[in-house]
């Protein structure tokens, strides 16, 4: 038992797919695992453990932002020995070129967060995802026609910013898209010693003011746990 995941050692697997949403964790679990047991129900931070081609698998929710992320993350590291963690979110595309439902594949992650300049004590810190992660993660999503780009994305602390142009300094720096975890993660896997890597699909843009429908949520939800899955287990 951690202190926000009730279950033993053991209960979890090595290999854990991330999603901010835990009823995402119910979905993915139920629709994608063989023989799914749900072990953490505590603040209803779903997490399931199952298998995917045979692989024993876990699907944990994070919750929103790298404050709430990180607690899930930091148990799953120190307590339950996990050594490949994919996040699996969502996204607002910030450039013209990344559209509705691409998937992006997060090479590293700029953040506005305090978190590592307190870690850091004032320096800065480049978080990246695993290279090797990484390149499977590209290459599987160009052998499978999905429309995806990889590259540096940015993780607010804020959804809502008081001035809404505020991503447009980012874009600026070829920035793809911006999202609120992805950064806490990279940095607590490396402290670990761990694997990461973050892939999200593009639910609404920025720049267009457009957002996916439930609908084409779900079929773009499909399509990247199933990489994600297939990534982890490569
Ligand atoms: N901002 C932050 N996180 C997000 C967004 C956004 O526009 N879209 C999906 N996750």
């Amino acid at each position: 038992m951690s202190i926000h995941i009730g279950t033993k050692p053991g209960e979890i697997a090595e290999i854990v797919l991330l999603p901010g949403d835990p009823l995402r964790a119910e979905f993915a679990a139920k629709e994608f695992l063989s023989d799914p047991v749900c072990y953490n129900r505590v603040r209803g931070m779903l997490g399931f453990t199952g298998t995917w081609k045979g692989v024993r698998v876990s699907i944990q929710g994070t919750g929103m932002g790298i404050p709430s992320l990180s607690i899930y993350v930091s148990e799953l590291l120190r307590d339950y020995d996990a050594r490949t963690l994919i996040r699996i979110g969502s996204c607002g595309s910030i450039q013209q070129s990344v559209a509705l439902r691409d998937i992006v594949i997060a090479m590293t992650a700029s953040t506005d967060s305090g978190h590592n300049r307190l870690r850091f004590v004032g320096m800065d810190y480049a978080p990246a995802a695993d290279y090797g992660l990484l390149s499977t993660a590209c290459g599987l999503a160009a052998e499978r026609g999905h429309r995806f780009h990889a590259g540096g994305i940015l993780s607010s602390d804020t959804f809502y910013q008081d001035d809404p142009d505020s991503w447009k300094h980012w874009a600026g720096f070829g920035v793809l898209a911006v999202e609120m975890e992805a950064n806490g993660l990279y940095t607590l896997a490396a402290r670990a010693g761990a694997k990461a890597l973050a892939i999200c699909t593009v639910s609404d843009s920025l720049v267009t003011g457009e957002a996916l429908s439930s609908e084409d949520r779900e079929t773009g939800l499909r399509e990247m746990i199933e990489l994600a899955l297939d990534v982890a287990i490569a």
